[in-house]
């Protein structure tokens, strides 16, 4: 009976990697969900499979080296995505960020070597790279320049993950996805940001003049690449996982207010964030190698995914009143 650990699986990334795994997954597969349930990470977010008996779901912190040893125990693979993982957090609080990704990837590395666990696929971040200039592309062979608190903490547990193939053998596969999108993303992020903003009539947020251009892959394609380097990719190996998908921050706005038939008077610019990087875009032809491509367009997936979030106001509504601390302190400081 396979044991498939998941660590932050209660968070975005992770509860749609974890619905996908018990969907395709057989019978006697096991996935145990590792989650702190800080803020974004909760259990509503996997409610619609709790029932599944192959799902056992552990609260637990990655700097916890006790109960990651326990939740460790017997694993076959374990993804990891726990993370705190929003940039405007970060940069109020870059403490806590550094705490979660840096010495959370160093507990959780270390509880891997320690439990023997067949493989690690760690999930790092495009934003390791730092900016790409217009028409550049970063393979993974690039030199990191992380830039920012986040950039920062995440190249730590991307360089100590290779580290931790070199010296002791681990078999770990790193993984660089660009801007996921689709249901559950917490409301602090672009999308769902305005997407509640627009629902409640409220002005839409950009940074600075918005023409920030993110690289945009439906959560969907990018868990299909995870579970492909969890079975295919090579130890020791980093893989980009771009969506081939660049659109300016206002673009992104203009599509939402049209799906949702709101007046573009809605837009509203911001003050910049501190440091903010303006453009991220991946090579993905090492993973394209491994017969990944993303195959979910880009309008559809915006569609459903807006879609998503009207059919489930409630659960936007809960997560922004969970949100709401620092909702409040970062855009009453940005007006
Ligand atoms: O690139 C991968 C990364 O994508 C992940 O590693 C991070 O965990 C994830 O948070 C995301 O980082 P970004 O900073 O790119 O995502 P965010 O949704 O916060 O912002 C996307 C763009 O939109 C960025 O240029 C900042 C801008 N933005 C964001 C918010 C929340 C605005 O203009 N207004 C906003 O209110």
């Amino acid at each position: 009976m396979p044991l498939v650990v998941v660590t932050g699986g209660c968070g975005f990334i992770g509860c749609n990697l974890v619905r996908m795994l018990l969907r395709d997954g057989a019978p006697d597969l096991r996935v145990r969900v590792f989650d702190a349930f800080t803020y974004a990470g909760d259990l509503r977010n996997l409610a619609d499979v709790l029932a599944d008996d192959r799902l056992e779901v552990v609260q637990g912190d990655v700097t916890d080296a006790e109960a990651l040893r326990a939740a460790l125990e017997g694993a076959d693979q374990v993804y990891h995505l726990a993370a705190e993982s929003h940039n405007d957090r970060a940069i109020l609080d870059p403490w806590t960020t550094w705490r979660a990704n840096a010495d959370g990837a160093a507990q959780l590395l270390i509880a891997a070597k320690d439990a023997r666990v067949g493989r690690v696929l760690f999930v790092s971040t495009d934003e390791v790279y730092g900016v790409a200039a217009e028409g550049q592309k970063f393979s993974e062979d690039a030199p990191l320049n992380p830039r920012g608190p986040y950039q920062a903490s995440k190249a730590a547990g991307d360089c100590l993950a290779r580290a931790f193939f070199e010296t002791y053998g681990l078999n770990v596969v790193v993984a660089r996805p660009t801007n996921n999108y689709g249901p559950y993303q917490f409301p602090e992020k672009l999308i769902p940001v305005l997407v509640w903003r627009a629902l409640n009539d409220q002005p839409l947020p950009l940074y600075g003049d918005g023409q920030q251009r993110r690289d945009f892959l439906h959560v969907e394609d990018c868990c299909r690449a995870l579970k492909l380097l969890m079975d295919r990719g090579q130890a020791g190996q980093a893989y980009n996982i771009p969506g081939d998908n660049e659109h300016a921050n206002i673009e992104v706005a203009r599509a939402i207010l049209q799906l949702l038939e709101k007046p573009e008077s809605l837009i509203h610019f911001v003050a910049d964030r501190p440091g903010h990087d303006f453009r991220y875009a991946l090579d993905g032809r090492k993973l394209a190698d491994l017969g990944w491509q993303p195959l979910i367009p880009w309008e559809q997936g915006l569609r459903d995914t807006v879609a998503w979030y009207v059919e489930n106001r409630d659960w936007l509504e809960y997560m922004v009143a969970k949100a709401q601390d620092f909702l409040s302190r970062w855009y009453s400081e940005r007006v």
